[in-house]
């Protein structure tokens, strides 16, 4: 049976995965590669690495799958969003990538918005310029490092430079280009207006094309480093939560997903790209051609508990790894003791400040109201229930601002927690459905691939057939789902008041440089 892959280009590590046309997964593995932070706030990475990692993590997903590489249809690409790769005119790297949680750019952002005016900004990319974006990260090389600039000829997404590994095309698709403060979201093309005033030239960006399309074939360079053949077809993929929507079948308005990954994301497909007017949620182009998607986006979800595991529950966390227990079930086993609203003590998830709904670099981790009566299952209920309760608020913008929500789809590490899926649940006060095998952003990019070469007639028909059965976490009680709006009704009061004392803080600590 002719197979499909997807080659997901994460933080930590790269994913390939191999599934059949029944959307089984045959085989799978990841090879991760180092972040660094040569500074606070910053975050890059060498391409190298990745294009290490994936020839690695094919050839092994490939023989754990045992297919023959004559055996694979077609690829998708997906990667994490925003990074910036700059190559010479031997198309060499020219300094390591910018990435998407790097916070380096606050004044680019705010010199972009004035070059380009907001109101164009805003009716062009449908988004605010944020730190994360990439065309801050090409201004600050301008500014801050003008020799290597000078040598710029092409700037790449991190997938994209993966493409051009594999295949020798510059080529990207919309979902991506859609967090680059330079494409036109609603006309799904590069913006020549915002362009022109930056001064960026357009032959520096890769062509676009639908997620769906076929961008290029495996090189011969390409197939020596994964093993896979010559000529093989490569779609244009999917930005990781736009590929990662496709996955949970979130391909048609009305249904929703929300990804507990390092970070939570609440996304909602729409027919048209509509936006929330106090922009506080992303619009984007969805990986589904004639569609878009609005999220929102909780910096530290999964990422705060595992703080909280590494540094508040480090010796109980030892303990556990030492019995062969999952560090998470020993704590979330132990949250789930504590009562609801974990006895007045709340949490602000904002670890590594926030985008929805505060777009707020300066923004910080908070436990209010401790006493003397809390233990460490309280403090891990709080986090368990601040990152839900974060969750809500993009959810209620997505309500706010007229979009259907239908059945809410849940994915990633956090929704593995059968104690995580009740709390959010009670907290949204929605049926929460799980896919039964859930396999990430590489499982949308392989579904791309499989549209591109005609295995399936269309993304939501893709979705429709190879997506497995779902589990259902339905709501509590209405007594007990009042208590926890009465809790949410206290955590919404708590960022206002403290938003200045956040800034003044940064200040005194020294931003970038403490
Ligand atoms: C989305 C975002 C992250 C990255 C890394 O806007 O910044 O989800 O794509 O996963």
């Amino acid at each position: 049976m002719p197979c499909l892959l997807g080659i997901d280009v994460g933080t930590t590590g790269t994913k390939a995965l191999v599934i059949g046309e029944d959307g089984r997964a045959r085989g799978s593995a990841t090879a991760d590669h180092p972040l660094t932070t040569p500074r606070p706030g910053w975050a890059e990475q060498d391409p190298e690495e990745w294009w290490r990692a994936t020839g690695a993590a094919v050839r092994a997903a490939c023989e754990r799958a045992a297919v023959a590489p004559e055996s694979i249809a077609g690829v998708g690409l997906s990667g994490q969003m925003h990074g910036s790769v700059f190559l010479d005119e031997s198309h060499r790297v020219l300094r390591p990538a910018i990435l998407w949680c790097d916070q380096r750019t606050a004044p680019q952002c705010e010199r972009i918005t004035e070059a380009v005016g907001r109101d164009r900004v805003i009716a062009i990319t449908c988004n605010p310029v944020l730190t994360g974006f990439t065309a801050p990260k090409i201004v600050w090389v301008k500014e801050n490092q003008p020799e290597v600039y000078a040598r710029v000829r092409r700037v790449l997404l991190p997938k994209d430079y993966i493409r051009f590994r594999l295949t020798g095309e510059f080529a990207t698709e919309v979902s991506d280009a859609s967090g680059t403060s330079l494409f036109d979201v609603p006309r799904r093309r590069w913006s020549g207006e915002i362009l022109a005033a930056l001064g960026i030239p357009e032959e520096w960006l890769p062509r676009v094309y639908e997620s769906s399309e076929v961008s290029g074939r495996v090189s011969a360079a390409g197939a020596a480093k994964t093993g896979l053949k010559e000529g093989t077809p490569v779609v244009g993929g999917g930005g990781d939560q736009a590929a990662g929507a496709v996955g949970n079948g979130i391909a048609a308005s009305g249904a929703v997903s929300i990804s507990l990954g390092t970070s939570g994301v609440v996304l909602a497909c729409a027919d048209a790209p509509v936006m929330d007017p106090e922009l506080r949620t992303h619009t984007f182009c969805h990986a589904v051609p004639g569609k878009w998607h609005v999220m929102g986006v909780v910096l530290s979800a999964g990422g705060s508990l595992r703080w909280y595991r590494d540094v508040v529950a480090a010796a109980d966390a030892d303990r556990a790894r030492r019995q062969g227990v999952d560090p998470y079930e020993l704590i979330t086993a132990g949250a789930a003791r504590a009562p609801i609203g974990s006895e007045g003590l709340l949490f602000l998830p904002y670890l590594t400040g926030e985008r929805t709904p505060y777009p707020d670099p300066d923004a910080r981790g908070v436990f209010f109201g401790l006493s003397l009566r809390h233990d460490r299952r309280h403090l891990a209920r709080a986090v368990i229930e601040g990152v839900s309760f974060a969750l809500r608020d993009s959810l209620e913008i997505l309500r706010e601002i007229g979009l259907t929500i239908g059945e809410v789809r849940v994915s990633g590490g956090g929704a593995r927690s059968e104690v995580w899926r009740g709390i959010l649940s009670a907290v949204l006060n929605v049926p929460l459905s799980q896919a039964a095998a859930e396999e990430g952003p590489a499982f949308g990019a392989a579904l791309l691939a499989g549209v591109g070469v005609g295995t399936y007639p269309s993304v939501p028909e893709a979705c429709a057939r190879a997506i497995a059965a779902r589990r259902v976490t339905e709501p509590p009680p209405p007594q007990r789902v009042r208590a926890y709006e009465e809790h949410y009704r206290l955590y919404r009061g708590l960022y206002p008041q403290l938003r200045g004392l956040f800034r003044q803080t940064a200040s005194v600590v020294g931003k970038g440089s403490a």
